[in-house]
């Protein structure tokens, strides 16, 4: 039987161009111009499991993006992998940043990637990631090497909320049916120091909008008389943290989950450069919560962010104006057991207590989800374990991350599975940012294990 890295050296050329063709259609969810291209994308998705050997794929139309359905199904009495992943890309802006038109890739190498990396919005996330999974079908199936039953759901409006996912789920849990979920879409440590994403964080996205008098007004005329909203919204965003950058929402880490001393010790020991983390930035100094390591600042704990803040006058030159109206928007990094619809209301109710006379709130929810995480006692884990030991030649490292993917924790309430988190992407990769881009030694590394998770999966059942 031909062993994965033959297969892998025999078709990697073919692998790479594959992804470049995907990486090409700008499926960007988030703005209705490319609404075509996204959904072509779900077509090439089809297509690509259909070619991987698929014997049913399906186009699901939701009242946004749909979702791309495929199976192989070779014994009922087998066990069932879920590989969810998304088809959808964060919006490329600002443009002006890339060195190279997003939805053109290009193979570059880099200090990290000295193998080369494709450059392109989504190479990592999440297009990429996913498609390692649909290159590690089409081996298996090809070479007769498929040890269980399998199903895909990649969905398009990840990066949106999934507002439309839950339902689907909620509504095909007999043919969503599985005994571990798949995801890679998170990342590694290093390329010599693999890593599995045990935990993901919650999140709570709001937008709020402060209005002051009825028109803009004169900076001069009217300066200092009336309240300024984007002045107000300052202060208001800035007394959310407190000194020790603690979060001053009340009711905020009611139900935080502390961590055990010997919980924090275990984690310390992933390694880390505080060093190698400021140069990568170039920044002089971390910054954060009191009490906590720069990892544990950006995994165990609860976050505020302001994402955005814009009013008045930001066009050129200089304009003597104060705006009738400021905004921002704002995400909330959740924790287990904190409660995103609980943690809005409580922003709410407090963003809305601090405004002072003078000017008026509002506040509006965006998406949310819960965080969540894998216990490493679970065969999933153990499985997706054993397979890095053979691929990297050394154990993973189980790391908490600090992104979010808040369909995670729906799928263990409805379909009540675990899900294993097989990132291979660099904290680097610039996922989100200009220039994005994802290691080819990483893309051929994840096809090389999925393979193994697999083989292990099915061996660990009994
Ligand atoms: N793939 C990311 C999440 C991620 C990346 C988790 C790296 C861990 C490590 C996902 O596509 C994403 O961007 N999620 C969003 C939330 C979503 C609701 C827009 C996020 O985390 O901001
Ligand atoms: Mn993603
Ligand atoms: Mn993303």
């Amino acid at each position: 039987m031909q062993n994965i890295k033959e297969y892998l050296n025999k078709h990697k050329d073919r692998f790479i161009s594959e992804l470049i063709t995907l990486l090409k259609m700008p499926s960007v969810s988030a703005d209705p111009a490319f609404t075509q291209d996204v959904l072509n994308t779900a077509d090439a998705v089809k297509l690509a499991l259909e070619e991987a050997g698929c014997d049913l794929v399906e186009i699901h139309e939701t009242n946004g993006y749909p979702i791309v359905y495929g199976e192989k199904i070779i014994n009922t009495e087998l066990p069932t992998v879920l590989v969810y992943g998304h088809y959808d890309v964060q919006p490329p802006d600002p443009l002006g940043l890339w060195d190279s038109p997003p939805f053109e890739p290009v193979i570059k190498e880099t200090e990290l990637h000295p193998d080369g990396a494709i450059f392109a919005r989504g190479a990592c996330d999440d297009k990429g990631q996913m498609y390692m999974h649909v290159k590690a079908l089409e081996f298996m199936i090809k070479t007769d090497q498929l040890p269980c039953n399998v199903k895909f759901m990649i969905e398009g409006e990840e990066e949106v909320g999934s507002a439309n996912l839950g339902l689907f789920v909620a509504a095909n849990k007999e043919k969503l049916k599985n005994d571990v979920i798949l995801i890679s879409d998170t990342g590694m440590i290093a390329n010599d120091v693999p890593s599995i994403t045990t935990g993901l964080r919650g999140l709570s996205y709001v937008e709020v909008e402060v209005t002051g008098p009825n028109r803009d007004l004169h900076s001069g005329l009217y300066g200092g008389a009336v309240a300024n909203p984007i002045n107000i919204l300052a202060k208001m965003i800035a007394s959310l943290h407190d000194e020790n950058n603690h979060i001053t929402i009340p009711g905020f880490y009611d139900r935080v989950e502390e961590l055990s001393k010997e919980e924090r010790a275990e984690m310390a020991k992933a390694p880390f450069s505080l060093e190698a983390y400021k140069k990568a930035l170039n920044i002089n100094a971390v910054y954060g919560e009191k009490g906590y390591s720069t990892n544990e600042r950006n995994s165990i704990r609860p976050t505020l962010d302001v994402n955005g803040i814009w009013g008045g006058y930001i066009g050129e030159g200089a304009k003597t104006v104060i705006g009738a109206k400021a905004y921002a928007k704002i995400s909330m990094r959740l924790v287990p057991n904190q409660d995103w619809k609980e943690i809005t209301q409580l922003f709410k109710t407090h963003f809305e207590s601090i405004a002072p006379e003078g000017v008026t709130v509002k506040v509006t929810p965006h998406h949310g989800g819960q965080a969540y995480v894998t216990p490493i006692d679970h065969i999933g884990y153990k499985a997706a374990a054993k397979a890095y030991e053979t691929t990297f030649g050394k154990p993973p490292v189980p790391q908490r991350g600090g992104g979010s993917i808040p369909i995670v924790a729906l799928f263990e309430k409805e379909l009540e599975s675990k899900t294993i988190l097989m990132g291979f992407g660099l904290d680097s990769d610039a996922i989100h940012s200009p220039n994005e881009h994802f290691g080819i030694w990483n893309y051929l590394k994840g096809i090389e294990t999925i393979p193994y998770f697999y083989e292990n999966f099915v061996a660990l059942q009994s």
